[in-house]
Parts: C-alpha cells; structure tokens; sequence
C-alpha cells in the first residue's frame, strides 16, 4: 500500500477527479480527509470509502474563504496531528463568453476560487509541512493552465496563475523538502465537463474539442487520478515546480 497511514487533504473531494481520488489514496491505505463545500455530496464520498474499507473524514469548507481554509487545516491537525498530502483540486469552469462580454463578477467569482483558492490552501498547508520536515502538494490547473481557450478568459487566467503559483513555491520550499506540482488535465468527462450537455447547447462541439487532441479522446477521470498517485509517490522523489499535462499531446 503505497499510502498507508499517510494524511491526504483532497479539496473538492465530493465529485468527478477530486472524489475519484479520494477513492484511490484511500484504497492504497491513505487517512483520507475529503472536502467540499458540497457537504451531502461530501459525505457521500466518506461513506463511499468507508464501504470500501477505507478511512475517511468529511470537513466542509470553501476554499475561497481563507478562515474556512485555515480552520480546515486546524480540523486535520487536532484529528490527525499531521498532513502529508495536500491536493487543491477544487475548482469551477466560470460561465462560456467572449472577453469583452465576460461580466466582471462572473471573472472575479472563477479568481476567486480557483487561483486565490489554491494560494489560501497552499499558505495554510505550508507551515505544517515546513515543521513536518516533508510535504507534497498537488495543485488541480488544467491544460487551460498551459494553453489558451477561446471563451474562457476567467478560467485560464485562473488556471495559469495557478501553475506560476506551483512554480514559485516549489522553488521557495524545495529545500524543506515539500515538494509541489501541478496537474494540467485535458477534457475529462465530469459534471464540469459534460460533453452531452455540450452537444445539446452547442451540437458538434464535442467532436471538435476531441478532434484536436492528438490521441482523439477525452481523458478518463481515471488517467488523471493515477497521475495525482505518482506526483504524490515517492517514486516523483526529486519532481517538483512542474505543470505535468495529463492531455493525449494536446499541449505538445
Ligand atoms: N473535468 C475536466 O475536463 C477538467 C479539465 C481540466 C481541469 N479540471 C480541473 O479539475 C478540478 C476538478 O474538476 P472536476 O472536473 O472533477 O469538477 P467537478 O465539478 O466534478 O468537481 C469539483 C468539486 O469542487 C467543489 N467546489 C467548487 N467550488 C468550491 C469551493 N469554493 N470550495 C470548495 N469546494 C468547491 C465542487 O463542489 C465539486 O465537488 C477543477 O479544479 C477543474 O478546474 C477539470
């Protein structure tokens, strides 16, 4: 068991990726800490993991209101008195809208939760894992991280900053042997990413977004899960400060 009895945080644990990882680190003997701000989708993914033998907390909280983040963090510390492993993975896709009609509280509402969200979890996170003498961070950016998407000013401007914020620490904590890394997926089949919600607003979207990705294919929530197992691994010992794309070439 690759994980046993390590503390792993996963934000935005009640669905898709997030909850598909939550899962995972447990089945591979994690302490899991699942946390949403979807509290009965939350608990189900406890209730889930328990089922499958697994340990698992629920603690709510918002990611993009730094008190909830911080008393998250103080949650783990009284349960547990440790955190190995944090993934800021919560996020939303903002609404679809060419720049100049994007609405201002529609941009600051995605910069809210995705980028200052990751920034408020990874400042509360830090200090624990600057006393552990060891830490891993995974940060959820997206191929939007790396790339631009028409209509989506506020999500890649959110996701960008994400992975300069990846870098950055991963450059001032490296030698506290944290190391920190984020994971750029592609289109994979989520409530955030619902193709056949897509194809019934916008027909023949699906098949364009699929035809310009090399491997012809949206991404299984499982390929983005095992690439959180390995970041988060001991065998990507010495990987950090990377934006690690998940993407069947997209960004190639
Ligand atoms: N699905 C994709 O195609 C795709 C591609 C690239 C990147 N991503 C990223 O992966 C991550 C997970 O996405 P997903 O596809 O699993 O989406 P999802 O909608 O299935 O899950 C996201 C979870 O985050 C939670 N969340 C949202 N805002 C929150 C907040 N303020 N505080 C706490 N929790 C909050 C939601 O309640 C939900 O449970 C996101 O950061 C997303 O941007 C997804």
């Amino acid at each position: 068991m690759e994980f046993k009895n390590k503390v792993v945080l996963i934000t935005g644990a009640a669905s898709g990726i997030g909850k598909a990882a939550a899962l995972a680190f447990a089945k591979e003997g994690a302490k899991m800490v699942v946390s949403d701000r979807d509290i009965p989708a939350g608990e189900a993914t406890v209730a889930n993991i328990i089922e499958q033998g697994g340990e698992a907390v629920f603690f709510s909280a918002d990611v993009a209101v730094f008190v909830e983040v911080e008393q998250l963090i103080q949650q783990i510390l009284e349960l547990h008195g440790r955190l190995d492993i944090a993934i800021n993975n919560a996020g939303i896709a903002g609404l679809s809208a060419r720049t100049s009609d994007y609405p201002i509280a529609d941009f600051e509402k995605v910069m809210q939760i995705n980028t200052a969200g990751v920034f408020y979890g990874m400042k509360a996170q830090l200090p624990q894992m600057v006393k552990q003498g060891k830490g891993v961070i995974i940060n959820t950016a997206s191929i939007a991280g790396l790339k631009g998407l028409p209509n989506s000013i506020a999500y890649t401007a959110s996701k960008h900053a994400v992975v300069g914020m990846t870098k950055t620490v991963a450059m001032e904590y490296g030698k506290q042997n944290i190391r920190v890394n984020a994971l750029c997926p592609v289109f994979t089949v989520t409530p955030l990413f619902n193709p056949e919600q897509i194809e019934a607003v916008a027909p023949g979207i699906p098949d364009k977004l699929k035809a310009n990705v090399p491997m012809k294919r949206f991404a299984e929530v499982q390929e983005q899960v095992d690439a959180m197992l390995w970041l988060a691994s001991d065998k990507a010992s010495f990987v950090t400060g990377v934006a690690f794309p998940v993407d069947g070439g997209l960004s190639a």
